[in-house]
């Protein structure tokens, strides 16, 4: 028997078994546990839940019957509001590591379930769903609570389409069109007119080519439309991603010269773009810089778009902007890239992050040239233990 005392940072329960810390995931602090160790290390364990004898009095009863096989959502196992407390206080303990002392503001969810306008199934041996938590083993998902109405609707279709081996991403809109993309190579069988009946099937991607329909979406979000392709990354959560991009308009000002690392369709660089006096963004997936330059069109509004690794183009423009919006990959700002960064003058930095890890090593660096002025912890991802952060950093005095 053991008692669960507190979370690590990717929200599983830490308790110690012969004096070696045990990280168990799906438990929370004061459970107190049954459970058996699945890796021994010599300075940690891995364990996997067997039975919770007495739960924690903040527990709650997870709402997806996969909960504990999937390992998609890591905090379904307490409130909303307690999810939230730990992603906050998560975020301070991980900057202080790095004597980074600041009170985040903590944007809600205000959908916390069903937000998702993506999913991304593995399909082995004709069984379509997710891999089970560490394994390679396959959990069957016909219904995903923090994916979308639409999306859900269509999972029950997809076995008819005689997958054998492969993967299949939906991704849907506030319309609750469908984008269906799939990477197999075997014979498939989709029967379109009877989809069409209870689905808005917007087009279907196979093998990188189309299918059926289109190859995009459109999305709208803040009144900006967005033209998003099958390959261009897009926010997962529209009802947080309409904060995100509220509060990147917050933080400029008409004097701002504005440069968009990593930008995507051009979200940001659109939303900077309503208040700057002039905005690029830098990308280099072709499809989503093409969009990102229709986007702008559509709207109306003036920005440029370059199609090119950041870290090859930022040192040709840098000079003819103020301002820096980034928004890298989980892996974070690249060394080349932080260098530009470390050695210009920008009036300000908009560091926008969906790890926590990456964020605060990057931010140890630029805080000894920036003050470190706002952080927003925004609940992008509800009942796992990641959240999207925006800091804005503000140069120092010489
Ligand atoms: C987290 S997304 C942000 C996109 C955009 N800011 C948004 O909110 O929609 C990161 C983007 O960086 C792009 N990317 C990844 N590595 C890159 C690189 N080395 N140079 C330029 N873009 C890159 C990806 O294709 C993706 O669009």
């Amino acid at each position: 028997m053991q008692e669960i005392s507190k979370f690590d940072e990717q929200g599983k329960g830490i308790t110690y078994v012969d004096n070696l810390i045990t990280f168990v995931p799906k438990t929370i602090p004061g459970d107190i546990v049954k459970l058996k160790v699945t890796k021994a290390k010599k300075t940690y364990q891995e364990a996997k839940l067997i039975e919770i004898i007495k739960p924690s009095s903040k527990r709650k009863d997870a709402f997806c019957p996969f909960y504990y096989q999937c390992g998609g959502c890591d905090l379904q196992n307490l409130s909303y509001e307690d999810t939230l407390e730990y992603k906050k206080t998560n975020i301070q303990n991980i900057l202080k590591k790095k004597d980074i002392f600041i009170e985040p503001c903590l944007i809600k969810n205000d959908h916390d379930l069903f937000y998702r306008n993506k999913i991304e199934l593995k399909v082995v041996n004709k069984v379509i769903g997710f891999y089970e938590e560490k394994t390679n083993n396959i959990v069957k998902i016909d219904k995903c609570f923090i994916t979308s109405k639409a999306i859900n609707n269509v999972l029950k279709e997809l076995e008819d389409f005689n997958i054998i081996n492969g993967h299949i991403t939906i991704r849907s809109n506030e319309k609750d069109e469908l984008l269906i993309i799939i990477d197999s190579q075997d014979k498939i069988n989709i029967d379109i007119d009877k989809l069409n009946k209870h689905h808005k099937i917007e087009g279907i991607i196979v093998n990188k080519k189309c299918f059926y329909g289109k190859s995009y979406l459109m999305e709208h979000i803040n009144g900006i439309d967005f033209k998003v392709s099958y390959d261009a990354f897009f926010q997962v959560n529209p009802y947080v991603a309409s904060k995100l991009f509220e509060l990147i308009r917050a933080n400029i000002t008409k004097n701002d010269k504005v440069l968009d690392l990593y930008s995507g369709v051009g979200t940001l660089t659109l939303s900077a773009s309503l208040k700057a006096l002039k905005t690029t963004g830098i990308e280099v997936i072709p499809n989503a810089v093409k969009d990102a330059t229709i986007n702008a069109k559509l709207n109306n509004l003036k920005a440029n778009f370059v199609l090119n690794k950041v870290e090859e183009a930022i040192s040709k423009i840098v000079l003819d902007y103020n301002t820096i919006i980034i928004d890298p990959p989980r892996k974070g700002i690249a060394k080349q890239v932080l260098d530009i960064l470390m050695n210009h003058d920008f009036a300000k930095i908009i560091y926008v992050s969906c790890d926590a890890q990456t964020l605060v090593r990057d931010l140890s660096i630029l805080k000894n040239k920036y003050n470190i002025t706002k952080l927003y912890v925004l609940d992008m991802f509800s009942y796992t233990y990641h959240a999207e952060c925006l800091c804005v950093l503000t140069l120092k005095d010489k």
